[in-house]
């Protein structure tokens, strides 16, 4: 159903809204006092498990900011987790798993623990639905305006470190086994297309009101393997969901994928895709239709060091893209580092757009 006065939801369902909404990926972070707090008390996997404190951080910046979207605090890495490998998060490292290597490692994987697993998110969003949707206690009407995200990694994303076993510069091990064992690759593909369409679909019934498919890494792929990789497996997913689902947006992050965009949007039929800063967008806003809304783009290294040249950054890139569908968003996540105060600035700056 769509209400009127949640912004963001209007530009998902492909309207032109001025100024445009706002949300920023991982505004619940470290560059927050408060999520720095909570930090303390519990590590990363329980902070996504425990819907309290999924709860709690994923209102921290809408309290704050007042932002367009909220996004639920998870990670894409808690699919893998409920699969049945083992996820830790080391400080200063990032995440570490047992490396997917064989047939057998896969075999040791369990679909049918998903469910069960990732239950306590799925509290946690329908906890969140009835805050942006005004029914519980700490619903405000600022609360009301706001859009509920629900997300997962694409299926090549999360495979990237499922593979490789963490994160990598280069992932290297993924292209050695896409090269040398196609067909273990595809299968690991598959069960991951399956199960985050299936993860999607209950987080929408939960209350999710639009969704995400990060891919963070589909953009390192050359053109016939992005075509196999990313394209395919995500028009399987956008298909499974959209049948189920029609009214619910998806927006779709194929990072550094560049001109491979066009192709990206042309095979998956997604509606909204997320823009990273190091894309051309005037050219991208000439050659793609403009019915196809954008999401993005400033770059969270401007937003971290330089607030003056990013207010100039987001007058020119929403006059700019005064002709489609419009989310400004940063091009990749807020840094630790960045001051609060900046993130006002960015915030007060879109507001006032004239
Ligand atoms: O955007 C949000 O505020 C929602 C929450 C969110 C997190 N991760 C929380 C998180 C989302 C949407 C993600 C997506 C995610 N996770 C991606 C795709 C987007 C991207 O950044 O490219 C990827 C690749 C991951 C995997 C992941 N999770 C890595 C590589 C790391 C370690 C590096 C880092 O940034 O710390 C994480 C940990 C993680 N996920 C943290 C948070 C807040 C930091 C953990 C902590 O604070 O203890």
């Amino acid at each position: 159903m769509l209400s009127t006065n949640k912004k963001l939801l209007t530009v998902l369902n492909g309207q032109f809204v001025w100024p445009p909404p706002v949300w920023l990926m991982r505004q619940a972070g470290r560059y927050l006092p408060e999520f720095r707090l909570l930090r303390q008390q519990a590590d990363f996997l329980t902070r996504c498990l425990t819907p309290d404190i999924a709860v709690e951080i994923t209102l921290q910046p809408i309290r704050r900011f007042a932002f367009d979207g909220a996004i639920l605090f998870s990670d894409i890495l808690i699919l893998p987790w409920a699969l049945g490998q083992d996820l830790q998060f080391i400080e200063g490292r990032g995440p570490v798993l047992p490396p997917i290597q064989s047939e057998q490692d896969l075999q040791k994987l369990n679909p049918e623990q998903v469910i069960e697993k990732t239950e306590p998110v799925l509290k946690a969003i329908r906890r969140l639905n009835k805050v942006v949707n005004g029914s519980d206690t700490i619903g405000t009407a600022v609360a009301q305006s706001v859009t509920l995200i629900g997300f997962t990694g694409s299926p090549f994303t999360v495979a990237c470190y499922m593979v490789e076993g963490g994160g990598s510069k280069d992932f290297a091990t993924v292209f050695k086994m896409m090269y040398e064992n196609p067909s273990l690759f595809g299968k690991i593909i598959d069960l991951l297309v399956q199960t985050t369409a299936d993860y999607l679909c209950r987080q929408i019934e939960a209350g999710a009101e639009a969704v995400k498919l990060f891919d963070s890494w589909g953009g390192l792929l050359p053109v016939m393997l992005f075509e196999k990789y990313v394209i395919q497996p995500t028009r399987q997913i956008v298909d499974i969901v959209k049948n189920k689902y029609p009214h619910i947006p998806i927006i779709g992050f194929p990072r550094l994928a560049g001109t491979k965009l066009q192709s990206y949007i042309d095979g998956t039929g997604l509606q909204t895709v997320g823009i990273d800063q190091t894309a051309d967008i005037s050219m991208l806003n000439q050659i793609v239709n403009s019915k196809i809304g954008f999401q993005g783009n400033i770059d969270p290294l401007c937003l971290l060091h330089n607030p003056s040249m990013m207010k100039q950054e987001i007058h020119n890139l929403c006059i700019e893209l005064k002709n489609r569908p419009h989310i400004l968003n940063l091009g990749h996540g807020v840094l630790p580092t960045t001051p609060v105060e900046h993130v006002y600035e960015l915030v007060n700056t879109v507001r006032n757009l004239k």
